[in-house]
């Protein structure tokens, strides 16, 4: 039986996502509860080098849930993806009597979070990145609130866009991932979805797609496009120049990392903090929580790693079929 975990140390880690406050929310209270003590680090792996330690009692993570970012701040840390970096860490959890942690983050994150359990540090993951692209789970904190955020922005371009006839090229958030894309082309029924995954670059294909739905009386055509793929500005110069309708690109950014989480993020975020502590107290280490097949379930991290996620084919084949 593995020694009682006394001390929890939680750190955010990467790209920030709506949902990551009830996540520490979830682990300090119920890390209390159990009678453990909590330490929040602050700034990812970049603030544990730093030995930005803090306690946290209860009352720290009041008022929380419901905003997005994350209180205890994330970074992204070049020192710790080397040896001697974790080492440094490891020797830091231990003299700050840190020997259980939980990393908020996403698949680099979690590279982390395994040198450190062999390091041993009992460490557990939780999902959180709003590209949804960690292949163990089919939940992440923050991409319900993203793609929230993103269809509503693109439901207002989609007025002005009609009103004038136009043609409108909408980048949303996945440098590598189209997720948040094929979300949004389904939701806001967009002309076009262009995936990093799927697009072959074949803007001739665009071009005669819109002039076929001009002829057949459509007011707009909205294209969605991943930032994996972006230059939206020069593509939509393009696209005016052959098809000789105005077109206009618009980037919608990082205010779709941003805002209030909704429900469901709150509420998985939730769960996966406890969760994350239920598993260190039953003395697992190198773990990560995921939602798989309706259930909360959890997984190594090394097998979670090696796992691959693509677009499922058969929804990106029905976004094309529901296009006109
Ligand atoms: P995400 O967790 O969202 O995938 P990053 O890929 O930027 O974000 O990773 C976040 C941080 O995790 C990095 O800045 C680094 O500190 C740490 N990390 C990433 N890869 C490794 C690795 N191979 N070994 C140790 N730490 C890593
Ligand atoms: O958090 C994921 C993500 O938003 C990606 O979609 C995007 O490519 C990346 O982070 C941008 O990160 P940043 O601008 O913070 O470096």
């Amino acid at each position: 039986m593995a020694n009682k975990i006394k001390t929890i140390g939680v750190l955010t880690s990467g790209g920030d996502a709506p949902g990551m406050n009830a996540a520490i929310r979830a682990v300090v209270r119920s890390a209390i509860n159990r009678g453990m003590k909590v330490k929040g680090i602050m700034r990812g792996y970049a603030g544990l080098l730093q030995e930005e330690i803090v306690d946290m009692q209860s009352s720290s993570v009041s008022d929380i849930i419901h905003r997005g970012g994350t209180i205890l701040y994330t970074a992204r840390c070049m020192e710790f993806t080397t040896l001697e970096g974790q080492e440094k860490g490891a020797e830091i959890c231990k003299k700050h009597g840190i020997d259980g942690m939980v990393v908020i983050g996403g698949d680099g994150s979690f590279r982390g979070a395994g040198k450190l359990s062999a390091l041993g540090v009992n460490t557990i993951g939780i999902p959180g990145t709003i590209d949804l692209d960690i292949a163990c789970t089919e939940y992440t904190i923050g991409f319900d609130t993203a793609v929230n955020t993103a269809m509503e922005a693109i439901d207002k371009v989609r007025d002005t866009s009609t009103s004038h006839e136009r043609c409108s090229i909408i980048e949303v958030m996945g440098r590598h991932a189209g997720y948040i894309a094929l979300w949004c082309g389904f939701a806001n029924g967009a002309e076009d979805i262009l995936l990093p995954e799927r697009y072959d670059g074949d803007e001739q294909i665009l071009i005669n797609h819109i002039i076929e739905n001009r002829k057949i009386g459509k007011k707009h055509h909205i294209i969605i496009n991943a930032e994996g793929i972006g230059h939206s500005a020069s593509m939509a110069r393009r696209i005016e120049a052959a098809t000789g309708i105005e077109t206009r690109a618009t980037i919608l950014g990082h205010m779709q990392r941003g805002g209030i989480p909704t429900c469901k993020d709150r509420v998985y975020a939730s769960i996966m903090g406890a969760k994350a502590v239920e598993l260190l107290a039953e003395g697992k280490s190198n773990r990560v929580v995921a939602y798989k097949n309706g259930e909360y379930t959890d997984f190594d991290i090394q097998e979670a790693l090696a796992m691959e996620k693509d677009i499922p084919e058969d929804q990106y084949d029905i976004s094309k079929l529901l296009t006109r």
